[in-house]
């Protein structure tokens, strides 16, 4: 099943900007519920597909207290040098989820945040990431809910597509590409695992203030390579108001995002 041409790309100046900026705003909140609802514990060998950083990582990595292996693995060099920089004692692996560069049945547990969307062959990931997985092993995925969810997202969406041009939009719309819990579960399907589990829990997107949201979204995203200052500012003034109902008197940023916790048995 076909998926996406958007593999969310950065340069290592926005990697080290996702990690400083996007990874406290959003993705370091739901790493934990992650690695959780996929049981882990010290003495496995875990696997986190599309790493990034390394947030869900680090957070397995600490659970396990120095017991076990744990893996990192992306495509972009930019997030495993960040990956590397911040937690050397972790094995961070440049490679393709489409074609995972490990022996069959060689993980307790895979797990997969905020990327499979981005995946050209969706199925065809999951059913390597099932390969990788001792039989009766762990794969779960974390995926964000559809934009009809997602009161603060569909409004600032808006703003994105007004002012930023098709390519963003192409970004923005592969984030929510995954919120049918219904498709997951047929993609894991196809992929040769039944779902065991599912949850949606709403999380915040936190941030100082609504101008700093949209700096992160734009510099540390590839959305920083698509747009031009002049549709930086517009966008800018639009998002201020889109994002004004999520602003706290003291002016930061607290906006729900709701995302889906997927959890299966290879
Ligand atoms: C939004 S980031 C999520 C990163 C991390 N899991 C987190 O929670 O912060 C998406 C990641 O998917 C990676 N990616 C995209 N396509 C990939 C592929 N085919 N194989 C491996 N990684 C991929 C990107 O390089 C990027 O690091």
């Amino acid at each position: 099943m076909s998926g996406t041409t958007e593999t969310f790309q950065l340069s290592l100046a926005a990697a080290e900007a996702y990690e400083s900026m996007f990874v406290p705003a959003i993705f370091g909140e739901w790493a934990p519920h992650l690695v959780q609802a996929a049981g882990v514990a010290p003495g496995q060998a875990v696997l986190d597909v599309a790493c990034g950083t390394g947030v869900v990582a680090r957070e397995a990595a600490d659970r396990m207290g120095g017991r076990g292996r744990v893996v990192g693995l992306d495509l972009n060099q930019g997030m495993l040098a960040v990956a590397r920089r911040l937690r050397p004692d972790i094995e961070w692996r440049q490679g393709d989820a489409a074609e995972l560069p490990f022996d069959a049945g060689s993980f307790d547990v895979v797990l997969c945040q905020a990327a499979l969307m981005f995946f050209p062959d969706r199925a065809g990931a999951l059913r390597e990431m099932a390969r990788v997985a001792a039989e009766g092993g762990t794969v779960a995925v974390q995926v964000w809910d559809r934009l009809e969810a997602q009161p603060g997202y569909q409004p600032f969406f808006d703003v994105v597509a007004r002012h930023a041009g098709e390519e963003a939009v192409d970004l923005w719309s592969a984030y929510w590409a995954l919120g049918d819990l219904e498709l997951v579960a047929a993609l894991f399907e196809a992929a040769g695992m039944e779902v065991a589990a599912t949850s949606t829990r709403q999380g915040a997107v936190r941030s100082a203030s609504a101008d700093e949201l949209v700096r992160t979204e734009v510099e540390a995203t590839p959305l920083g390579e698509r747009i031009g200052p002049d549709g930086y500012d517009r966008l800018l003034e639009d998002a201020r108001a889109a994002l004004r109902p999520f602003v706290t008197a003291d002016g930061r940023v607290e906006m729900p995002i709701r995302g889906h916790l997927v959890v299966a048995r290879a």
